[in-house]
């Protein structure tokens, strides 16, 4: 019932109180209030004194599309690594979905990793000899579910990113940005909550990279969260949020609208 029907069915009188509606926040919004990504203080030196971190603060929403851009040797794969959890980093605190890194074990990092985070890199990293969908495919090793449900969703994944008809082709039988697709369908076949591509665009041609870029933003129409590293600057250009990386700090955020130092 709308206030417009309770006012006219009872003029001058305080509203029929109806039944309680719904709380503003369901479970669907607080679970998008968890970042996805929340890092606060992180530093990572690596062995000889490499402060390859410095003290970066970062948060990631449900949803977001976000480039980390920056000079080459600027910590860039460093952070890739230290969000996708598979680094720990020497100071400071990283969060994914909620989960403290520092609290898990390594095994159970690995099941958190496998759960909730999906990798593509500039390299592909596709298994050699191994047909599309069987790479695919791979990206639900650790699910648990049976093989021939596996290699289903895998097709599926492969038709979401346009190669529906190249499953049986092997990496070898592909374009690099085919195969890129097929590294971008492995990582998301999972449906993971967050999608970490580090410079996918980076082995390709401008045709086939501007393909693999229009499928990360159509992934992330469809919902999904997902941190790109480019050296690109059209590229980010385009993309909704950009953070800037110099000397391991980050130095803009465009989601603050401003240059942070
Ligand atoms: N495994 C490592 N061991 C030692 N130093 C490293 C290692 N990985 C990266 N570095 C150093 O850390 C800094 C940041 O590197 P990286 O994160 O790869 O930068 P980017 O991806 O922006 O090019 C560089 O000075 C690099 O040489
Ligand atoms: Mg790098």
């Amino acid at each position: 019932m709308t206030d417009t029907m309770r006012s006219a069915e009872n003029p001058g009188l305080a509203p029929i109180p109806g039944p309680t509606p719904p709380p503003i926040a369901g479970p669907a919004l607080v679970a998008a209030a968890v970042p996805v990504v929340e890092l606060r203080g992180v530093v990572k030196e690596y062995a000889g004194g490499v402060r390859a971190l410095d003290g970066v603060d970062l948060t990631i929403g449900e949803g977001e599309l976000v480039g980390i851009v920056g000079p080459s040797g600027s910590g860039k794969s460093t952070l890739l690594h230290i969000i996708g959890t598979l680094d720990r980093p020497t100071a400071g605190t990283v969060a994914i979905a909620g989960h403290h890194v520092a609290s898990l074990t390594d095994r159970r990092l690995s099941a958190l990793r496998a759960r909730h985070i999906g990798f593509v890199f500039q390299a592909f990293h596709l298994a050699p000899g191994v047909s599309a969908v069987d790479n695919v495919a791979e990206g639900l090793l650790y699910s648990g579910l049976p093989r021939a449900r596996r290699r289903r969703l895998a097709t599926e994944a492969l038709a979401r990113v346009g190669l529906a008809d190249r499953a049986r082709h092997r990496p070898h039988e592909l374009s690099g940005g085919q195969k890129q697709r097929v590294a971008i369908a492995r990582a998301v076949v999972g449906q993971p909550d967050l999608l970490l591509a580090d410079e996918p665009t980076g082995a390709l041609d401008t045709a086939s990279g501007e393909a693999v870029m229009e499928l990360l933003h159509a992934l992330n129409q469809e919902g999904a969260t997902i941190a790109v590293i480019t050296h690109d600057t059209e590229i980010a250009q385009r993309l909704p949020r950009t953070v800037r990386i110099r000397d391991g700090k980050v130095v803009a955020d465009s989601a603050r609208g401003k240059v942070v130092v």
